[in-house]
């Protein structure tokens, strides 16, 4: 497969299950989507979605064997990473594509040093001695705003805060100066105050150096924020994308509409913040028809057929996949 030249991740109609007892796990169906030079792109669902197994498979994290690729596959700078021998791979990871996951703590070895860890990491991606290695830790650290980078240095991971742990993750992310870094609910551990701070500075270093982030999320909230285009992903698939500002002020598709009744701006003072009814269709039976049926209170005849990731009429570079076209103005 080649990739289009300005795209870093370029995935193409990935369909893969998991071989399960008496069936298949069809986790992703048909899943296509792009991430431009530079851009900062959201992936958005609830949990269960399939948002996880795509970052995995991104890089080819998932254990070959306990998969099945049914179609398609992925581009990751110019590496077919579905096909590429695993010496390939283990170059860019952590390389030119890196990764920053929910858990800091797992990625940190609790019983060393955060300097000797840094140092570590960054000698394997670059032919730099340890002095050298050094000097750009702290200047990494100093990147995301941490104001005494030599002394966090000589710190354990237990000492630092959760959201200490993850500015050092970041920093550490950026060490290979990366083309893109796939960041798979990386500030969900964190409260809230500190998941906008830590997200605003993962957003500034990677502005800098032009990297683009994949950045998957179950929170509408933080999609709004920080990212430029969305992909909203439901049972497997994704259900609509565009640029965020268009999708998240006026959403084409009944489920980005019910991620956003969830979020608590859109709750009147004392409403609970509601949660969508029902449950992600079990995918071991994937849907014939629109996955989010059963759920959807616009549901009618033809919703038992399959509705296609289509344009959505006069707005550039969205696509929804629901057989009403556009809601707002179906209701308007
Ligand atoms: N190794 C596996 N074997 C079987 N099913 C799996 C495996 N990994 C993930 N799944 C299933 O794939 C679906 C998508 O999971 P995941 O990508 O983790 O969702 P998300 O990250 O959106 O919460 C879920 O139904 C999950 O149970
Ligand atoms: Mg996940």
């Amino acid at each position: 497969m080649v990739a289009s030249e300005s795209h870093v991740l370029d995935i193409r109609d990935l369909t893969i299950e998991f071989p399960v007892y008496g069936g298949a796990v069809r986790a992703l169906d048909g899943v296509t989507l792009s991430v431009g030079a530079g851009e900062i792109v959201g992936v958005v669902g609830e949990s269960g979605c399939g948002k996880s197994v795509m970052a995995m498979l991104s890089l080819r994290l998932l254990p070959d064997g306990r998969y099945r690729v049914i179609d398609g596959g992925v581009s990751l700078l110019g590496h077919d990473v579905l096909a590429a021998p695993e010496r390939e791979l283990v170059r860019l990871r952590g390389g030119q594509a890196a990764m920053v996951f929910q858990e800091p703590l797992t990625a940190l070895n609790p019983t060393r040093r955060i300097g000797r860890q840094m140092i570590e990491v960054i000698r394997r991606h670059r032919p730099i001695d340890r002095a050298a290695a050094k000097t750009l830790a702290i200047r990494l650290l100093g990147d995301m705003r941490i104001a005494d980078p030599a002394e966090i240095m000589e710190r354990y991971p237990f000492e630092l805060s959760g959201g200490m742990r993850q500015r050092v993750l970041i920093a550490l992310a950026f060490s290979s100066e990366p083309a893109i870094v796939i960041a798979d609910e990386p500030t969900t551990a964190l409260d809230v105050t500190v998941q906008r701070q830590v997200l605003s500075l993962l957003r500034r270093r990677a502005r800098r150096s032009n990297a683009a982030i994949l950045f998957i999320t179950h929170d509408m909230g933080l999609v709004s924020q920080f990212t430029d285009r969305v992909y909203v992903m439901y049972a497997g698939r994704i259900v609509e994308t565009g640029p965020t500002d268009a999708v998240l002020s006026a959403p084409a598709h009944p489920y980005t509409r019910a991620l956003l009744e969830g979020l608590p701006e859109q709750a009147t003072p004392k409403a609970l913040l509601r949660a969508i009814p029902g449950n992600v269709p079990d995918l071991r039976q994937p849907p014939i028809g629109c996955g989010f049926a059963n759920r959807c209170s616009h549901v009618f005849g033809k919703c038992a057929e399959r509705p296609p990731l289509a344009p959505v009429s006069g707005a550039e570079g969205r696509r929804s996949a629901c057989w009403l076209d556009s809601l707002g103005s179906a209701e308007a």
